[in-house]
């Protein structure tokens, strides 16, 4: 197949206008092994447009407070939006959630009932082109989560050397194809600065061979995960981060991470492992939570979906 009528075909599956939303991810699991209670002090790390955090505020009631903590702005602004009949009961941080003992320290709580995070990205970001996450709809080549962050992928694309990018196709993305790929974009970016992610996925797309492209999935697919957990150095600091979560957890109280990735649902898993040798956490689930078939059928998004659940002990 020709890689522009694959572009086309690829392109005509969204049209990068969709409406802000986004579908909470096993969130009747979440609810279920979490158990928020009447009065509870919640986290939500990644507090996205504020699905998960609604259902904690449904069941803790008046008395309960939910600090939601999000390192993208604009996810902040439409979760406070989303939020505003719980307002009164709603910290929302613009922050990362490896600062979380730092946001908690500010707002003179101690320790918390249920933490939650739900990795990586919300559809609404995936969806809007401009923020530059996606191979499907043209737009500037950012992906950064929080835009006041000074390293876009257009930084990384155009700066690292052909080996730094090898190693984050293959690291972070487990691409096959990491050396072409890298070789391509060099070769590329000689002649002109690579700016879009139409761009970007069209090098990608003529890097690899023929048989690679009749993938299930858009052969940029991994590329673009691997650029975009780089630029927003997902994987780095979870490990310390989730010590930090567990750190300000009540007796009693329970963590839920949501993982998309194998690479973070390794790191979730030793360090609740460790914690758990130490005699300081319950594993609820030995092996992570999955999605059910129906939700996987109704919403694509979740079907990569880990949740392990611990309580402090
Ligand atoms: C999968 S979405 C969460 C969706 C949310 N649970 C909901 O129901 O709407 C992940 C969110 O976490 C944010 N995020 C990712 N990494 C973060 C980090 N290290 N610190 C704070 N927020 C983060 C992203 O900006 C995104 O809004």
């Amino acid at each position: 197949m020709l890689v522009d009528q694959l572009i086309m075909d690829y392109s005509q599956e969204t049209t990068g206008s969709e409406k802000a939303s986004h579908i909470p991810v096993m969130l009747s699991e979440v609810i279920e092994y979490l158990k928020p209670e009447s009065g509870n002090i919640i986290v939500d790390g990644t507090l996205g447009l504020g699905g998960h955090a609604e259902a904690f505020l449904k069941h803790i009631g008046s008395k309960g407070r939910l600090i939601g903590i999000d390192r993208d702005a604009q996810a902040l602004a439409l979760a406070r939006e989303n939020l505003g009949t719980y307002r009164d009961q709603c910290h929302f941080v613009h922050e990362n959630y490896s600062n979380i003992d730092k946001v908690l320290a500010g707002l003179s709580i101690k320790e918390v009932d249920c933490i939650l995070l739900d990795l990586g990205l919300s559809s609404f970001q995936l969806n809007d082109a401009q923020r530059g996450f996606s191979f499907r709809a043209d737009g500037p080549l950012d992906m950064r989560m929080d835009r006041d962050s000074y390293i876009s992928a257009f930084d990384l694309v155009n700066s690292l050397s052909e080996k730094e990018i090898s190693a984050i196709l293959k690291d972070f993305g487990q691409e096959r194809w990491h050396h072409r790929i890298a070789r391509y974009v060099v070769q590329s970016r000689s002649e002109k600065p690579i700016e879009t992610t139409k761009e970007l996925s069209t090098i990608i797309l003529r890097a690899m061979p023929r048989q690679s492209r009749r993938e299930k999935i858009h052969p940029a697919t991994r590329a673009f995960q691997a650029f975009r957990i780089a630029v927003n150095r997902e994987l780095e600091g979870l490990e310390e981060a989730l010590d930090k979560c567990l750190d300000v957890l009540k007796t009693g109280g329970r963590i839920g991470i949501i993982a998309f990735h194998s690479l973070e649902d390794r790191i979730v898993k030793q360090t609740f492992r460790n914690r758990a040798k130490s005699g300081e956490l319950n594993l609820i689930v030995k092996k992570p939570l999955r999605p059910s078939d129906s939700e996987a059928k109704f919403n694509s998004r979740a079907r990569s979906a880990r949740l392990r659940i611990a309580e402090r002990i």
